[in-house]
């Protein structure tokens, strides 16, 4: 690829008019090199040739806004797209409520905005990294497409917030840009920012999870900053949450088909017990206990993700309209909570117990409170998927006291039913509730890729559909081309 003759106006699709910032085009001009060096060496290992079969964002048309092709990912065309900006919008809560929305950062919140969009940046090149070598095992064609194609979407996030760190902050924006590119997902000396994105995503039922589950709380963060009171972060996180959908698209079928081979392989071998763990590995399948304990470690991670149950932060960024509540504008409140409580749920002389809050400072719980149920309505689907099999088994979110490092339940141990144990029996029992070492070799020993057309691995079923309405033989990925 060229570097220097690059036509940044044709190369990067854009709605916001980059041809006339030529301030911004220049910034990115500069970014853009050093973000391509970064896919290569942190992007997907083993594939940079291959053409793969690619949605493209080209507009914000809900229509058709993308465009499908086959691309080699490093000539992706990551754009930069806003969603349509709405007439006379104004600040939805906080206590700015009903003032003209911001065009411009206001200078009181400017530190508060850039760690926020620091902060959701950051989490886009990390999940890039951490699924790097995931390519080399991938189940099938299709598979291997769709992570390619969450790939190449948390690339364009950070161009994002890349665009937003350049138009709107200076200086020190270009230097948080340039910052997003030197941490690495689980370095010692320049990790990643938050907790589950230094994790490792060692095979595929990882990926699922982290798609079903981290990638929800992302459409949560996004959901909460598209309220945003400060526009272009708002018409931003919009446009991302379209995206969005599609990884935790991924996440949901690709667990839900795991489990669905699991049930129809007992089902035609004859195995009633579930718990039956080393006759259900024989058929070549993951067995119902361990994709329970899988889903146990990523929802737990994932919680964290929402921070302290009780923030100041999270008080402050509601108060100055920089970031609000899940669907903000439908609930039926004064959208200030100056004089609200919310309950929560908290670790109290050695119990655990709802205590009424502010609302204001209880945002990070009512935000959790929100994801979890959404979490809970995937659960369901999953059970339905079992039932209809005949075998006997259901899945369940584990208690939020379950596995945390952050928050109320951090210095606690519990069941994944909420009952508190003492630090030896939580040894005794961690690998009854988490992916033991045996756990995770049995799951490694599946991970053989499969790269004909229309063939999927052992342990995991065929998607109903395919993508872009394509056939099931289709070639998503020309690996050698
Ligand atoms: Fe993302
Ligand atoms: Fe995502």
């Amino acid at each position: 690829m060229d570097l220097i003759n690059v036509d940044y106006r044709e190369k990067i699709p854009n709605n916001v008019n980059l041809t006339e910032d030529r301030r911004v085009l220049k910034a990115l001009e500069g970014w853009h090199p050093g973000y391509l060096d970064w896919w290569k060496d942190m992007g997907p290992d083993g594939f940079q040739e291959a053409l793969v079969y690619l949605r493209t964002a080209v507009s914000v048309d809900p229509k058709g806004w993308a465009k499908f092709d086959y691309v080699r990912m490093p000539e992706y065309r990551w754009g930069i797209l806003l969603a349509p900006q709405e007439e006379g919008r104004k600040v939805p809560f906080g206590k700015h409520l009903g003032e003209p929305a911001w065009q411009e950062v206001p200078g009181e919140y400017r530190a508060m905005l850039r760690r926020l969009v620091v902060i959701q940046g950051d989490t886009e090149p990390a999940s890039v990294e951490q699924q790097r070598h995931l390519g080399k095992t991938a189940p099938s064609l299709y598979d291997m497409r769709n992570l390619f194609q969450v790939n190449v979407e948390e690339g364009r996030h950070l161009w994002a917030m890349v665009y937003i760190l350049h138009k709107y902050f200076g200086r020190d924006g270009r230097e948080e840009a340039d910052e997003l590119l030197r941490r690495r997902s689980g370095s010692d000396d320049a990790p990643r920012m938050l907790g589950a994105f230094n994790e490792a995503t060692p095979d595929w039922l990882s990926f699922f999870m982290f798609t079903f589950f981290t990638d929800r709380d992302g459409k949560m963060q996004l959901e909460s900053l598209a309220q945003s009171g400060f526009d272009p972060l708002s018409r931003t996180c919009r446009f991302m949450l379209t995206e969005e959908a599609h990884h935790m698209f991924v996440g949901e079928t690709g667990i839900g088909r795991t489990i669905q081979r699991t049930c129809e392989a007992m089902v035609a071998a004859g195995v009633e017990d579930p718990a039956d763990i080393a006759r259900v590995r024989s058929l070549g399948v993951i067995d119902l206990p361990t994709i329970q304990k899988k889903l146990n470690l990523h929802y737990s991670l994932s919680l964290d993700l929402f921070g302290s149950e009780v923030s100041t932060n999270a008080a402050n960024a509601f108060n100055a309209g920089i970031k609000g509540r899940f669907r903000e504008t439908s609930i039926d409140d004064d959208h200030r909570l100056e004089s609200s409580t919310y309950p929560v749920l908290k670790y109290v002389d050695g119990e655990i117990k709802l205590v009424d809050e502010p609302a204001l400072t209880a945002l990070n719980m009512r935000l959790r409170d929100d994801y979890t149920r959404d979490c809970a309505k995937g659960i369901e689907r999953f059970n339905k998927i079992v039932e209809r099999s005949g075998v006997k088994f259901r899945l369940a979110l584990p208690h939020v006291a379950f596995h945390r490092q952050i928050g109320e339940f951090k210095d606690v141990e519990a069941t994944p039913a909420g009952v508190l144990l003492d630090a030896a029996a939580w040894a005794k029992q961690r690998d009854n509730y988490l992916p033991s070492a045996a756990d995770g070799d049995f799951i490694a020993s599946l991970m053989k890729p499969v790269s004909e057309p229309g063939k999927f691995a052992s342990w995991i079923s065929p998607p109903k559909v395919g993508i872009d309405n394509r056939p099931g033989d289709f070639e998503y990925v020309m690996i050698a081309a």
